[in-house]
């Protein structure tokens, strides 16, 4: 199959579906490739590299068009581009078919099947086709990045000879895809990290990556279908607001990022609390597109408040990274193909059993096929059932009991160990003896310090062990001024073997504990 890619027409859009690099990914797929002159120029791709990883260039739109019969592209194709298409050929971009009915219903009529990247289902056999979690991690970056560049002051704590410098708080709402980017750039950057989802089961990631999650106390859990947040009852809300309320003065950067697929923003940041905040603090809604979170974004612009905040409502952050999300783009469509491409034969197979292509598909030859049935695997897992609460006898009771149990077993496990020992004791020589019991009483206790430790802490754990466990160093020093050539040599090489493995332990072990440091 000829694969093409247009320049984007869209007015400020740098990124192109298409890289050299994804030019050699469906080359070995058995396609080939055309590029428009000139499309990748704004992500710094030039022509010249798309030639040389066996690219054609082809010198306008519409013989780009005329002569692929797969067209990949980022934006929803314009007017223009939708006359450009022909029946029997395959179009793969943003199509956001909820939103743009009439531009389905224009594209179904020329008879194309169109596999709109944006339906791609979160489950994790389709994560590397994903567009959207690929540009949302890139908006999430960015916009810490940005807010940065409009913040007054440091990310991180200082202790400088002029004087104490706090370090900055960020609040991140909605801890989905973008908003643990940010979460990540935020805690990289040195800030301190606060994050609210209305999934509780993200308050584990929030965590692991250094933030801390604000905690609601309220019966009510968000988490929808397929890994999405569904709708808040009224009083939830009120909740919600009345803890960002008491957020706001203390907070310098907002990242929001609360978004329920197929509906308007949710208004979150409202305008009391912008003016709750210090002058210099910065807003930075990434729900601009669906309406903004906060109640003063202006889709697309920057605003500073009459309280001196700056509110950054831009909607092409990946775009503002061209050549990053790019990459990102025509990676995830190349891996789009692969699957379309089950032979590596060149030959498009479209499968409608399976459960990403079907997703994605939303019009195939003359036939709407929007919406699709939901995917037959769950996104995320279904949180294990809650045990029934005890009372406080009932409590007490399944204490005593397993108290009993666990020393039942230990009794049992000692007279076995006992009987064991006995028999051994009877046959094998006395040194045997010594050596053997000093080995099973190093393993009890060996066993019963390590259990004891935090799962987090068992890598650095291990490589102190191992540092110590270098001690075998003493043993070498020993036998090194042996008369034995032999045995000299062995005994030197197993000190500079031995150093090398206290030394790394420690090394390393200190850079295990430096990540669980907060500064
Ligand atoms: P996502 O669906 O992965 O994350 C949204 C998160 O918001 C979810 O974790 C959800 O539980 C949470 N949420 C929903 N309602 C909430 C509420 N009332 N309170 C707190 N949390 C709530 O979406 P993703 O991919 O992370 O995208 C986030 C936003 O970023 C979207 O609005 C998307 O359109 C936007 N975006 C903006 C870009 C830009 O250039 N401005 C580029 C890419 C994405």
């Amino acid at each position: 199959m000829i694969i093409g890619t247009p320049r984007e027409t869209a007015d400020g859009e740098r990124r192109v579906a298409m890289t050299p690099s994804s030019v050699r990914q469906l080359s070995k797929l058995g396609h080939a490739c055309k590029i428009e002159s000139g499309a990748g120029e704004f992500a710094r791709f030039p022509d010249g590299e798309y030639v040389d990883a066996g690219a054609e260039i082809v010198g306008n739109a519409n013989l780009l068009w005329e002569s692929s019969d797969v067209v990949c592209k980022i934006r929803p194709p314009v007017e223009s581009e939708v006359d450009l298409i022909r029946g029997g050929q395959t179009l793969i971009s943003l199509v956001y078919p909820a939103q743009n009915e009439s531009l389905l219903k224009n594209l179904n009529s020329r008879g194309a099947t169109v596999l709109a990247m944006d339906m791609v289902p979160r489950i994790s056999r389709a994560q590397k086709m994903d567009v959207l979690s690929s540009m949302a991690n890139i908006a999430g970056y960015r916009a810490i990045i940005e807010a940065g560049n409009n913040f007054p002051r440091f990310f991180t704590g200082q202790i400088t000879a002029a004087g104490k410098v706090p370090p900055a708080k960020v609040l991140v709402i909605g801890a989905g895809v973008a908003g643990l980017a940010a979460i990540g750039a935020a805690v990289s950057l040195g800030a301190i990290v606060r994050a609210f989802d209305v999934r509780p089961e993200v308050a584990e990631q929030i965590e692991s990556m250094g933030a801390e999650f604000l905690f609601l106390e309220f019966e009510e859990s968000g988490s929808g279908e397929g890994g999405y947040a569904k709708p808040s009852s009224p009083e939830f809300r009120e909740k919600q607001l009345a803890l960002f309320r008491s957020q706001a003065p203390d907070i310098d950067i907002v990242v929001t990022t609360a978004l329920i697929p197929g509906m308007d923003a949710p208004k979150l940041w409202l305008e009391d609390m912008v003016l709750a905040m210090k002058p210099g603090s910065v807003v930075v809604d990434l729900a601009a597109e669906r309406g903004g979170n906060c109640d003063l974004t202006v889709p697309d612009q920057k605003i500073e408040t009459s309280n001196g905040v700056t509110i950054i409502g831009f909607t092409d952050f990946p775009s503002r990274m061209a050549t990053q999300a790019s990459n990102l783009f025509a990676t995830n469509v190349g891996h789009m193909i692969a699957d379309l491409t089950p032979d590596k034969d060149g030959v498009l197979v479209h499968d409608m059993d399976d459960d990403v292509i079907r997703g994605a598909t939303v019009a195939k030859c003359g036939e709407i096929t929007f919406p699709p049935p939901p995917p037959k695997i769950q996104a995320i897992a279904k949180p294990p059932q809650k045990a029934p609460e005890l009372t406080p006898e009932e409590k007490r009771e399944a204490e005593i009991a397993a108290y009993k149990k666990t020393t039942r077993e230990q009794v049992a496990m000692l007279v076995v160990g006992a009987v064991l020992l006995l028999a051994a004791g009877m046959f094998a020589p006395e040194s045997f003896m010594q050596h053997f019991t000093v080995f099973v009483l190093a393993c009890f206790v060996g066993f019963k310090v390590i259990w004891g430790v935090a799962h987090a802490l068992h890598t650095p754990l291990m490589s102190v062990t191992n540092a110590i466990s270098g001690i075998i160093i003493l043993g070498a020093l020993l036998q090194i001024g042996s008369a034995s050539t032999l045995i000299a040599v062995l005994a030197g090489i197993s000190v500079l073997i031995a150093t090398i493995n206290v030394v790394g332990g420690f090394l390393v072990t200190r850079r295990m504990l430096a990540m669980f440091q907060k500064s």
